[in-house]
């Protein structure tokens, strides 16, 4: 593919340049066309049985786009205080949220018994905490509890959550523990879930995984849902061809898996999963301004104001993010490629967000548009070297370009003194 940008329309005729003169960069900026297309795919990976996407609010957290997910019919899952208060601001019934926490103190359970939230405990410590609090309060006895299935998936070691290395969940053996802990405290246990893992665009590690857990799911009796986590994977190299993730596929593989466990159990209980990525890494880029190039011992440096602080996945995870040349408001055509580096404003050598990539030679003034953006972007931006976070924009289905956070200000990082 030769543009993402073009392919998907995704200014909707509106001026990148326009945009970003408007705004300022460092800017993200979401297309609500691409993003609510991505919910709608998630929220309908089970037809047969009653199911519920789960979209996994810790990749974005911009209000607007918590409420695409609610006009879109999906649910939430919060892993934080912070994220349930996010959902109900922007309207989310306690039954449309699940709450996934881990390691957290009694103030964060608190806020989720008080609004009726179902809370998945992620270890023996948690579940006694929880049942604790529970005793105190007189509600909130119906829980999760967090299995780690013992296997893990993910495109790098710090994103894979299930198997012996991580600490996520209570261990399949420690099945007797949790029932002895539950009935100390007069808790109920209707459901189970589990997360593997993140960004794989080979759909049989999480069908393997739905089948150890619903394997593991036939030692609890009256389950009232089963939920087998996100990780559907998008492809980063769009530019090059990379196929998406192949959900009709997916679907039809793990129809019968279902079908199976269904009979065995005697019902169906709801299923749920827990996409983040899919739903809104496509539907987010960054425009940046280059801002000088220079050649250092043989390699060019673009010098742009995206940096780590901006979007922290490639110096975090090595992450590929590919990469478009916009001047004068036009994508760059991919022909006359040279090898650049791309960095940022901050101190620190890998700040880098494009190695030795083949590109479009690049002028100052250029923007760059860094695609795939959406998730785990902004929500793990920072203000690292007392750099302010960017605004992010949404191309509205109607073509209209609206401010959905303002960019933060001086004034903002020093008023916390
Ligand atoms: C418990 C849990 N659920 C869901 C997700 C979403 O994963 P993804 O964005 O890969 O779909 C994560 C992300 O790590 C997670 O930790």
């Amino acid at each position: 593919m030769n543009s993402y940008l073009q392919a998907s329309d995704f200014f909707k005729g509106n001026d990148p340049e326009k945009i970003a003169a408007k705004y300022g960069t460092p800017l993200y900026v979401y297309s609500e066309e691409v993003i609510r297309q991505h919910m709608e795919a998630v929220g309908k990976v089970i037809t047969k049985y009653d199911y519920t996407a789960n979209y996994s609010v810790k990749a974005n957290t911009n209000l607007e786009i918590l409420k695409l997910a609610l006009s879109e019919g999906i649910n939430c899952d919060a892993m934080s205080m912070g994220e349930l208060m996010m959902l109900k601001k922007a309207g989310f019934p306690s039954d449309r949220i699940f709450f996934v926490p881990n390691n957290v103190a009694d103030e964060e359970f608190e806020y989720a018994i008080d609004n009726d939230i179902i809370v998945s405990l992620d270890s023996l410590s948690q579940l006694e905490k929880y049942g604790q609090l529970v005793g105190r309060k007189g509600k909130g006895h119906e829980c999760a509890v967090r299995i780690n299935p013992g296997v893990g998936a993910g495109h790098s070691e710090k994103v894979i959550t299930g198997g012996k290395k991580t600490k996520f969940g209570i261990a399949e053996a420690d099945i007797p523990k949790i029932y002895e802990v539950i009935n100390k405290y007069g808790l109920k246990l209707i459901g189970i879930n589990q997360h593997i893992g993140s960004q794989f665009l080979d759909p049989q590690p999480y069908l393997d995984a739905v089948e150890n857990l619903l394997r593991i799911a036939r030692d609890f009796k009256g389950l009232k849902f089963i939920d087998f986590g996100g990780g559907y994977g998008i492809p980063y190299h769009k530019l090059d061809d990379e196929a998406n993730y192949p959900m009709e596929d997916f679907k039809t593989r793990l129809q019968p898996i279902l079908d199976a466990f269904v009979a065995d159990y005697g019902y169906a209980p709801m299923f749920k999963s827990e996409p983040g990525r899919f739903c809104v890494a496509e539907g987010g880029i960054i425009l940046g301004r280059v801002n000088a190039i220079k050649e250092n011992s043989g390699r060019t440096y673009v010098g742009t104001d995206v940096g780590m602080n901006t979007l922290i996945r490639p110096a975090m995870y090595d992450s590929y993010h590919d990469v478009e040349v916009i001047r004068e408001g036009k994508v760059v055509p991919r022909e006359d490629m040279s090898e650049v580096n791309i960095s940022g404003q901050i101190c620190e050598s890998g700040d880098l967000i494009v190695k030795d990539r083949m590109l479009p030679n690049i002028e100052e003034g250029d923007l760059v548009a860094i695609l795939d953006a959406g998730a785990y972007g902004y929500a793990m931006a920072s203000t690292y070297n007392t750099r302010p976070r960017p605004a992010e924009v949404m191309v509205c289905l109607d073509g209209n370009v609206k401010l959905i956070r303002r960019r933060e200000t001086y004034e903002d990082l020093m008023s916390l003194f």
